[in-house]
This record gives C-alpha cells, structure tokens and sequence, in this order.
C-alpha cells in the first residue's frame, strides 16, 4: 500500500520490486541516481506515484531489456485513417504487448464486423481500447451505424514482467481518448466494471439483442463460462459470438477452450468454425446462434468463478 502524505500518494522500494518483480538493491539504486521525485519515509526510499510510468520505463532500458511489441503490418502504418493512425501509435506504447490481440487478429474482427454490420456489439475485455477501435471501425467501414458497447474493470495497469514496464492510472480515460482520436466515439459506449454486473443491467443498456458479442475478459473457465451464460440469452437468434484466445498451448489460459468444448460444441443450435491466428496462434472461435438453447438457459453459473 503506498504511503498518503496529503494529495501525495509515495511508493516504497520494496513495493516497486515486487511490481517489477526485480532486487530491491536494483530499484534502489536507480530511484537515487535517476533524479525521480522521491522521498525518505521512516529511513527507506519512496517514489511518488506522478512518476511511476517513467520509473518503470527507466528501469526497463536502465536494465537493457528489450521492448516487446506487436510488429505493424505496412499498410496499418500508411493508413492515414484517423482510426489506423490512432492504432499505429497505441501499438506502439509499452503496455500493448501482449496483452492486446495483434494487429493481423484486429484486422480479422474489424472484417467480420464490416461483413456482417451488427446493430449491437458487445465486447467483455477492452482492457486499454485496441480490440475495441478494431470492432469500431469495422462498424464504421460497415456503414451499419452501429453500436459497440465495451465493457472492462478499466483499473490501474502495472508492470508484468518480463513484457511490459509502464504504468497507467487511467485506463478508461486513455481509452476513451483513444476512441475519441480515431473519431470513432460514435459508436463506442464505454462501460467500467465487472462484466457480470453489467452484464445483469444488460436489459436496460442495449436497444436491442446482441448481433456481435466479443468474450475476451476473465479467462478463467469459470469466469469465461459465468460470462457467456450470462450474456448468450441476449445474442440474437443469427447472431454471432466470437471468443479470443482459445488454443491454451499458445496462450496460456484454458477458460475459453474449457467453454467451446464443454458448452459449445455439444449444444445443438450452436455452430463453430475456429480460426487460426497470426503472428502468435492465441486463436479466435466464430461461434453462431442458431436458435435458443433452453439448456444453456438454466445451465448454472452462479459461483463458477470461486469468489
Ligand atoms: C486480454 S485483455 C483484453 C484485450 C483486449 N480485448 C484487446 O485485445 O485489446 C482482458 C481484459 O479483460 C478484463 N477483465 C478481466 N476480468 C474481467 C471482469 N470480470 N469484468 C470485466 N473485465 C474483465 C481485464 O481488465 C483486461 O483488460
């Protein structure tokens, strides 16, 4: 917990390790020489947190590792579409990578959202807006006219080691920036909080049923499960749902796998296609709603995310 000396919140060494999961005597050491604002608490160094994201930064070239990030295709770079100039720079900040999908798996859910011009959108898992300008514009190229409601925790962003050294206080405001650079607030409604509560006020957010719903959020199986009972009542009969991240060899989780095998490959008015992905193959899965399945309507998801 940071230390509160009036409107001034400060960061001690040993929580600035553990963030960069890094020695204290590292952090310590270049707190002292990097001329950050920092102050001596009860006899041990602190940071103020105006300064976290350039200390992370700092650290990361101050200990020569390399900055991972997606590679940009050369046609997002030329583009000069106020969308693909807002992407091309957000790829290129520190907390992208990997936690966004890539640009060729943006690119894919921008085309399939120009195809098929979904009224209502529905995106679990913005994180910092990158998927969502993707989506957007394809509304936007669809001339649908569309409506892409995202939903996120939208909380602090810290370091995660050995990818991403930066910090970010704010990430709804950076991505409704974002949203508002690439002109494409129009169609974007942002929602913050837990995808299972908004997700109940869901009625009374939405004009209409889901034509595109996007799952990726919690990937837990159960968090991932509890996500897609709750909003698959509200998916239109022809509408799609579409989950990312579903090879868990490459990706590293196993909820949206444990939701297609289990859910979605047995019920009868579901039909999926999985579709590889590049440059890594995290996986996209096109599902389609064919008509209600009343097993998945009473299918329980309550507790399934062990909180
Ligand atoms: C893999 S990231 C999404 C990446 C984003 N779709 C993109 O490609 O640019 C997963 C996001 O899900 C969000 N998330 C996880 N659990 C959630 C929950 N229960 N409710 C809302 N958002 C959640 C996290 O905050 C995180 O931003």
């Amino acid at each position: 917990m940071p230390v509160q000396q009036g409107a001034d919140q400060w960061y001690s060494v040993g929580e600035l390790a553990h963030f960069l999961k890094a020695d204290e005597s590292a952090v310590a050491r270049l707190l002292r020489v990097d001329g950050l604002r920092r102050e001596d608490i009860a006899g041990v160094g602190h940071l103020h947190r105006a300064d976290l994201d350039r200390f992370f930064r700092t650290f990361q070239a101050a200990q020569a590792i390399p900055e991972s990030r997606h590679a940009l295709p050369e046609w997002l770079e030329g583009c000069s579409a106020p969308w693909a100039v807002t992407l091309t720079s957000r790829y290129r900040e520190p907390y992208v990578y990997p936690t966004a999908l890539s640009p060729a798996q943006g690119d894919l859910l921008r085309t399939l959202v120009a195809n098929i011009a979904p009224r209502t959108t529905v995106e679990i898992g913005s994180y910092v807006g990158i998927s969502t300008l993707w989506l957007a514009a394809g509304l936007e190229q669809g001339g649908s006219n569309g409506l892409l409601h995202a939903i996120d925790l939208f909380g602090e962003l810290w370091p995660f080691p050995p990818y991403r050294y930066a910090y970010v206080p704010d990430l709804l405001h950076l991505a409704r920036e974002s949203a508002r650079a690439a002109r494409l607030d129009q169609h974007i409604r942002f929602h913050q909080g837990d995808s299972q509560e908004v997700g109940k006020r869901l009625g009374a957010l939405l004009d209409g049923p889901i034509d595109f719903l996007y799952i990726d959020g919690d990937h837990t199986a159960a968090g991932c499960l509890a996500d897609f009972l709750l909003y698959y009542p509200h998916v239109a009969v022809g509408g799609y749902i579409a989950f990312h991240d579903i090879n868990p060899a490459h990706c590293g989780c196993t909820g949206p796998r444990q939701v297609l095998d289990a859910v979605v490959k047995p019920s009868p008015t579901l039909a999926l296609v999985e579709l590889p992905t590049t440059p890594e193959n995290y996986g996209i899965a096109l599902v389609r709603k064919l008509g209600v399945d009343q097993h998945l309507l009473t299918m329980p998801a309550a507790d399934q995310r062990g909180r």
